[in-house]
């Protein structure tokens, strides 16, 4: 079906799963325990036998603060790549990318902010100070020919500070292009943007940055995220990050909500007739499977719909 919309959108949209990585990082341990590793691999295998093709994996940041993330190395080494697949880590300095690249990491992202209060809460640190630990990291993954993802938070509110300035996110943005990102995904971390503070930012940074390098990074907290991957769309971003089954939040944001769920943002394309390569009914397997595990439903309304008319 193509798009009778009277709107110009990308006709293929790629996703970057971020369930198993930022969904998963904020989790509630159960009974004190994480989920397992063995449980981490086999929800990955299930998005991409899925058609999934980039999925965030595993980040490599302190088990101290990120206890979810501690086994991210078995992990990596456990899972059965598919060649089509790119399998990304989270890496917040050397040390974690070091970790990254010992067990093949396809890719590493890293993170920094529009808020300085939110830099210093994350990852303990200014904005300036993370880009500066980020140097040696794009310099040896260039050697390496490793990508490098950068990933701007808090592009629309921060928790502490309330309003970001647009022009803050486009000057972090450009920076992270500037030193060797492929691309920059803009996430809205809190959740609180609508279509008309989305749509003001992403004017701002594609002043500076070119739209085919964005990405959007939605957590729904307000329940605002799909209305805004549509204005994110109708600006021409066809990078859309989503965690399956809507998973996790983020543990330095309190009240952050999940990522859009993946099983939604696809419903969405398909509806749209913008092409992502997923399988629908496996991906909607690989929610429910994750969700048993952690003993919950998906917080995913499509898939909520879905089951309750296949038990009807
Ligand atoms: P620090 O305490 O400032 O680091 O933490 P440090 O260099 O002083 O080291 C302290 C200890 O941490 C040492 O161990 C280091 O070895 C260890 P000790 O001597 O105490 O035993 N350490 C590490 N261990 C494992 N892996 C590492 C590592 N680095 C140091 N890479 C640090 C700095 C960045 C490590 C810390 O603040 C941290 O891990 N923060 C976690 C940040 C995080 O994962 N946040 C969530 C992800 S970001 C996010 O979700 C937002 C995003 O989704 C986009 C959006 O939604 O907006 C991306
Ligand atoms: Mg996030």
């Amino acid at each position: 079906m193509s798009n009778p919309l009277p709107i110009n959108l990308p006709n293929k949209v790629k996703i970057v799963e971020v369930g198993p990585r930022d969904g998963l990082q904020n989790e509630a341990l159960i009974n004190g325990k994480a989920i397992s590793a063995a449980d981490k691999v086999a929800l990955i295998e299930l998005l991409s036998d899925a058609g999934v093709s980039y999925i965030e994996s595993g980040s490599f940041v302190s088990p101290k603060w990120v206890p979810q993330m501690a086994t991210s190395a078995e992990v990596f080494e456990k899972i059965k790549r598919d060649k089509k697949v790119t399998y990304a880590a989270l890496t917040p300095n050397m040390k974690g990318y070091e970790a990254a690249i010992a067990v093949n990491a396809d890719e590493v992202a890293i993170f920094s902010a529009a808020s300085e209060s939110f830099s210093q809460k994350n990852i303990n640190c200014s904005i300036e100070e993370s880009i500066e630990r980020f140097a040696p990291i794009i310099a040896d993954a260039k050697k390496r020919n490793i990508k490098v993802r950068g990933y701007v938070s808090c592009v629309v509110g921060c928790p502490y500070e309330g309003d970001i300035n647009p022009e803050a996110v486009a000057t972090v943005a450009e920076k992270l292009l500037a030193m060797g990102c492929y691309e920059i995904s803009l996430g809205d971390t809190i959740g609180v943007g609508t279509p008309a503070s989305v749509t003001k930012m992403l004017q701002a940074v594609s002043a500076r940055v070119p739209t085919t390098q964005l990405a959007v990074h939605f957590h729904d907290t307000y329940g605002q995220a799909l209305t805004n991957i549509y204005a994110a769309l109708q600006c021409g971003v066809a990078v859309i990050d989503s965690a399956i089954a809507g998973l996790g939040g983020c543990p330095y944001a309190k009240g952050a909500s999940g990522n859009v769920a993946t099983e939604d943002v696809v419903y969405l394309l398909n509806g749209l007739g913008i092409t992502t390569d997923i399988d629908f009914d496996k991906l909607l397997q690989a929610g429910w499977f994750i969700s048993k595990k952690l003993g919950k439903q998906p917080i995913s309304k499509v898939s909520t719909a879905y089951f309750a008319q296949q038990k009807a």
